[in-house]
């Protein structure tokens, strides 16, 4: 099995320290995991369902992220001291409602929380009330109606379907004929479920990932990264879960920051408590840099994928610290960061996000590990014969540590070359906004 550079090694001692729960299993939940073994008050460290590579860290357990009474019963069981959420269909369920009637600690949002994205017209309507700076809008469920409206505005437009649709339920229509063929996708055909649909202004800029942990109204930001969203180089081919990310983003200056915390973060923290829906955990704001100013794209309800995996890394305070300042209301650590730069590139199925084979074995992983300051988060794998197979259309995320962005890409890109597997493919130009 892989030898993680990190792993801890579960001492006797560790008796006292606290038993975690992750609740995920891709990537994500990998760098959640990885950051939690580097606490020293945390102990034995579980994952549900986790996934072969997270394995090396955490011991996995056979229950879904859904599966919500059942992981409670477990957090009973083994008296878990705090569990984490991953991801947003969790607490879109509930997890933290049903934890918090048990008494259990938990970081994450509730499920009247949560909806900030779970409904896009909601985060919307949020942010006209508030005042925070987004596209204008208008949400639909009548299809003769959004058309008509499609018809009288301008191109591209923006069609979002106001549900949870995996990061699939945003078409960018670039002339009627597309407008057409996605609201009936929404709106008629109910390819996602009986919907709404929130139709958009379209907005041009660089856009960032601003996660900040949120205890009602107050508000730490994390640094800043970028996601790639879509499959191919040159920002090309369909939207994917992201293909790789990097950290800080040197486009986005601290002014920039500054304004998207006092402007942004806060206003929408404070709106969240005035509305009865206090937030708890991660809120991340996916913005843009346009000519007018940053502006709201969407807001998500937890970490991102795959963000996290470039943030965490170069967190350098206690983790599990952070994590309980926010689910009890106690005081928070500061936050450091690491000065260096991290870079991950995705290595994802052939096919991917479109169908794929799975069972593809893997090797390298060791000799791209020995090279130092590399981080290989698994998204999906399985245990193959002889290590790792391919399980998932997003497999692994090799991250690179380095003084600066450029040296960064150049020593994950190292790592990479490490991997062989038959089916994988990746984007090289990972940073290109800003490493020309
Ligand atoms: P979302 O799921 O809302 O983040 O949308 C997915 C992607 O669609 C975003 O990351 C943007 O690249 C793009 N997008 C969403 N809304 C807009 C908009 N109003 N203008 C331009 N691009 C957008
Ligand atoms: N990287 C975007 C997301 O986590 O939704």
């Amino acid at each position: 099995m892989q030898k993680i550079d990190n792993l801890r090694t579960v001492l006797d001692g560790d008796q006292e320290k606290a038993k975690v729960l992750v609740v995920g299993g891709g990537g994500r939940c990998h760098a959640i995991v990885d950051a939690l073994s580097r606490s020293p008050k945390v102990g034995k460290i579980y994952c549900a369902p986790g996934n072969a590579g997270i394995a090396a860290q955490a011991e996995c357990v056979p229950l879904k992220d859904t599966q919500v009474e059942e992981l409670k019963e477990f957090a009973l069981r083994e008296n878990i001291d705090l569990t984490v959420v991953g991801p947003e269909v969790s607490l879109a369920a509930g997890i933290v409602d049903v934890f918090r009637t048990d008494g259990l600690r938990i970081f994450g949002p509730t499920k009247a929380a949560a909806v900030i994205e779970s409904s896009k017209d909601f985060a919307k309507q949020l942010m006209e009330k508030y005042h925070v700076p987004t596209a204008a809008f208008r949400t639909f469920e009548d299809y003769g109606r959004a058309l008509d409206y499609v018809r009288e505005g301008k191109f591209p437009v923006v069609l979002k379907y106001d549900g949870l649709a995996a990061g699939k339920g945003v078409i960018i229509a670039e002339n009627m004929a597309q407008a057409q063929e996605a609201l009936k996708d929404m709106l008629l055909d109910a390819r996602f479920g009986k919907g709404r649909v929130v139709v958009e202004e379209f907005l041009a800029g660089p856009e960032f990932s601003f996660m900040c942990f949120v205890d009602g109204e107050k508000v730490w930001p994390m640094t800043v990264s970028q996601d790639h969203k879509r499959a191919f180089e040159g920002d090309k081919g369909p939207n994917t879960g992201g293909m790789g990310a990097y950290s800080p983003v040197p486009l986005i200056t601290d002014e920039d920051i500054e304004y998207s915390l006092e402007n942004i973060m806060k206003p929408v923290a404070a709106g969240m408590v005035a509305e009865g829906r206090p937030f708890k955990g991660v809120l991340y704001g996916g913005l843009m840099k346009t000519p007018d100013g940053i502006k709201v794209i969407e807001f998500n309800c937890r970490f991102g994928d795959p963000e996290t995996e470039v943030v965490l890394p170069r967190l350098e305070s206690d983790i599990y610290d952070i994590f309980s300042a926010v689910a009890d209301g106690t005081p928070m650590p500061e936050l450091k960061w690491s000065p260096k730069s991290t870079l991950g590139f995705v290595l994802a199925s052939n096919g991917y996000p479109g169908s794929y084979e799975k069972g593809y074995a893997i090797s390298g992983l060791d000799e791209a590990l020995a090279l130092g300051d590399i981080r290989i988060y698994h998204m999906g794998t399985a245990a193959g014969n002889d290590g790792y197979a391919t399980a998932g259309g997003r497999v692994l995320m090799v991250v690179g540590f380095g003084d600066d962005l450029k040296a960064a890409q150049a020593h994950a890109l190292k790592a990479v070359g490490c991997i062989k597997c038959d089916n994988l493919f990746y984007r090289r130009d990972i940073g290109w906004r800003v490493l020309k």
